[in-house]
């Protein structure tokens, strides 16, 4: 990772290893949506480079819509109260729909943006995420493709920031307390 390896004390998940898992899970979802048209709906900013990779390797027919959304609170953790910043630009009635995520933690901003999601009619809705982290989740959520499980640890790269850094690190990384306390 360069001049940024100080602010790091593992590399959790290896350039390498994310494209090696995002071309398992484009099989199955080929696999699962062959026939459909799919409308992957990105959740910015996290999620643009999931995004951008899931997206070219998929042999399917998709369109890509955006997202922007905010999670807001007194604390820092997300409260699970969201604000959207932008709205996609499609109608979701009778779409087949898959959310793309870099990551699930709490899982209050995806689980109020599912519901959100789901009111506007889609014919159906699922979720991708690169990254979940089981020992943090606050509500149940059914993710159908789960790139990998990792430990509650703040990671940054692919896409992950910390105060808007690191998203464009190749690989996912733990970043180290020093750098955050
Ligand atoms: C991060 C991440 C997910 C969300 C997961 O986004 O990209 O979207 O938090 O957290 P949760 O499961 O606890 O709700 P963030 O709000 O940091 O915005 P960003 O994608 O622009 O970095
Ligand atoms: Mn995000
Ligand atoms: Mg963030």
């Amino acid at each position: 990772f360069t001049d940024v390896n100080d602010d790091l004390t593992e590399i959790l998940i290896t350039e390498e290893q994310i494209r090696s898992r995002l071309a398992e899970l484009c099989r199955e979802i080929e696999r699962d949506y062959a026939g459909k048209d799919v409308l992957l709906i990105g959740v910015l900013k996290g999620a643009v480079m999931v995004m951008a990779d899931l997206a070219r390797e998929l042999k399917l027919p998709i369109t890509m819509d955006w997202m922007a959304v905010s999670s807001y609170g007194s604390g820092t953790a997300s409260s699970g109260v969201v604000r959207i910043l932008k709205d996609l630009d499609t109608d979701l009635s009778g779409k087949t729909v898959l959310i793309v995520e870099d990551i699930i933690d709490s899982g209050l901003t995806l689980s109020w943006l599912l519901a959100n999601l789901r009111s506007r009619g889609p014919e159906s809705i699922e979720i991708c995420t690169l990254l979940r982290k089981p020992e943090a989740a606050r509500v149940d959520i059914d993710v159908k493709y789960v790139g990998f499980e990792i430990p509650n640890q703040f990671v940054v790269g692919y896409g992950l920031d910390y105060a808007e850094k690191y998203r464009n690190l190749r690989g996912v990384g733990i970043l180290a307390p020093a750098v955050y306390s």
